[in-house]
């Protein structure tokens, strides 16, 4: 009896896998399936940092760029194609300096702005309220906008909160000499952002009061309903979870927490483009380790709000590497390879888990940042793995969640991770699924072996399926990525390796691969 786990001891001393097993069971528990994926959960995060907004989405109304009143041609219709439920805008940790009558009015007239926290750039405010809303408007996407607690003031708040949703009164007079004559619907509210660093360095005892007082300036004018949301933790923060549950919970729509697949706050954070197999296995465990964290953060939650009122909103996460050599220190720009559309697709699927508390998530960020759906390089722009690895999963927003068993290989990953540091296995397959209103099954499935393929059999349990057909994401290197020189390295393809036979689905993974698969 005791020689098994001996032996597995021992191959997890030596660094060997628990199991070498290439085949991987699934059970899908559709009984089971009631929680709606919420959409936005594929929320996006667009920051005044670097190029994302000025030359990521903006470029003028002047410039050479084809554009539509400013906003770039090529850009615009990319996201069009990415179903962006919502936007998150103007940071980050530029919210908590923001000053956002700055950005209305003639643009000539705007002051111009040195952006302290990301380089010192001048910025001239061109794009401003107005410019944001309307760009969501476009999108057909919910704003989310962050207000500046650290260094605004509760009647600032209040009267951006006016401006952009009363229908009278001194502010809607304003916006309607600024070219706006009905109020824009802003849903999304957030109180601060990282209130315990760039956004005031507070302790979330003062915070919490200090959240309680803007929030309650924070109208709801002509049946714009807003959801206000607290600035919330970073990764393993319990005593701030703990804090503004007990403190503020009853004042607050949702929570945010920011967790970032990233190797260390200080000194490097490891190259985007040049890594070691090491490095991406413990990339990958990093990324899965946010199941974790957000675990022990939705159990303080349940503790303090069982009804599940309050809602987890993940609303920055993604990878974050070492700034591209010859960029400009301070706007966090990053290539984007295969590594980070894995970090893409295990996340959501991780998500899709909690979806009785997680009611929103936005990846870091939408252009030229972190890790983005695009880069821009003057009237260049390319899509990255990570925006393949959202329009396949678009498919999800909105379907039903469908549970399920996994049984994979589990692989030891060298890197200590977790609140404790403790080590951690890595599942060598991620698999989600969900059910669309139409009755369409649709499974996501990534195998993230850098050598092995992998045969998956998914019992459908009583689904009559009569038809399956897919997307697949893949590369030849695990480093591979679009740049401008070559945009086209990694894109999705139809995918022919899934078969249907006697109730179940059997899909052949190629090694490195992410697939979504439809099934009818
Ligand atoms: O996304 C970049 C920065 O990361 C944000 O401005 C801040 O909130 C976080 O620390």
């Amino acid at each position: 009896m005791r020689t098994k786990p001996l032996l597995v001891a021992l191959a997890l001393s030596l660094g060997m896998s628990v199991s070498a097993q290439k085949e991987t069971q699934v059970k899908l528990n559709l009984e089971q399936a009631k929680q709606i994926i919420p959409k936005e959960i594929y929320g996006q995060f667009a920051e005044h940092l670097g190029t994302c907004i000025y030359g990521g989405l903006w470029v003028g109304e002047n410039s050479s760029i084809p554009n539509t009143s400013g906003y770039r041609n090529d850009v615009l219709q990319a996201l069009k194609e990415l179903k962006i439920p919502v936007l998150r805008w103007p940071g980050g940790c530029f919210a908590d300096e923001y000053h956002w009558m700055d950005g209305i009015g003639p643009k000539e007239n705007r002051p111009r702005m040195v952006n302290n926290n990301w380089g010192g750039t001048v910025e001239d405010n061109s794009f401003g309220t107005h410019e944001f809303l309307n760009l969501c408007e476009l999108l057909e996407c919910e704003p989310y906008v962050s207000m500046n607690v650290g260094s605004g003031t509760v009647q600032e708040t209040a009267q951006w909160v006016e401006y952009m949703t009363a229908a009278d009164g001194p502010m809607a007079k304003l916006r309607k000499q600024n070219g706006r004559e009905n109020p824009w619907r802003v849903k999304y509210i957030g109180v601060g952002n990282e209130s315990w660093g760039c956004g005031g360095n507070m302790r979330p005892e003062y915070y919490a009061d200090l959240y309680r007082r803007y929030q309650t300036y924070c109208r709801s004018y002509n049946g714009n309903r807003l959801f206000k949301i607290a600035s919330g933790s970073g990764e393993y923060d319990l005593h701030w979870t703990e804090t503004m549950m007990k403190q503020a919970g009853n004042h607050m729509n949702g929570l945010s927490l920011h967790y970032y697949t990233v190797a260390g706050w200080s000194g490097s954070k490891g190259s985007a483009t040049k890594f070691s197999d090491e490095d991406y296995y413990w990339t990958m465990g990093k990324c899965l380790d946010i199941e974790n964290c957000l675990k022990e953060h939705i159990k303080i939650m349940d503790k303090y709000d069982p009804r599940k009122r309050v809602a987890l909103m993940v609303d920055e996460w993604g990878t974050w590497w070492d700034e591209e050599p010859g960029t400009i220190r301070g706007h966090l720009y990053q290539q984007n390879t295969m590594r980070d559309a894995f970090v893409a697709a295990l996340s959501l699927n991780v998500f899709h888990k909690y979806t009785d508390r997680i009611k929103m998530a936005n990846i870091a960020q939408i252009a030229n940042v972190l890790q983005s759906m695009i880069l821009t390089k003057e009237d260049k722009m390319v899509l990255t793995p990570t925006y393949y690895v959202f329009k396949m999963y678009n498919v999800h927003q909105n379907a039903t969640y469908v549970p399920l068993d996994i049984t994979c290989e589990q692989r030891q990953v060298r890197a200590r991770m977790g609140r404790d540091g403790e080590q951690r296995t890595l599942p060598i397959v991620s698999v989600t699924a969900s059910k669309a209103k139409d009755g369409t099954l649709y499974v996501s499935l990534s195998n993230v072996d850098l050598k092995e393929k992998n045969e998956v059999t998914i019992d459908l349990g009583n689904i009559q399926a009569k038809s399956v057909s897919g997307e697949i994401l893949t590369c030849k290197n695990i480093a591979d990525m679009n740049t401008f020189e070559q945009p086209d390295v990694v894109k999705t393809e139809t995918f022919k390796g899934a078969k249907l036979s006697k109730g179940k689905l059997v899909v052949k993974l190629p090694a490195m691969s992410i697939v979504t698969l439809a099934v009818k």
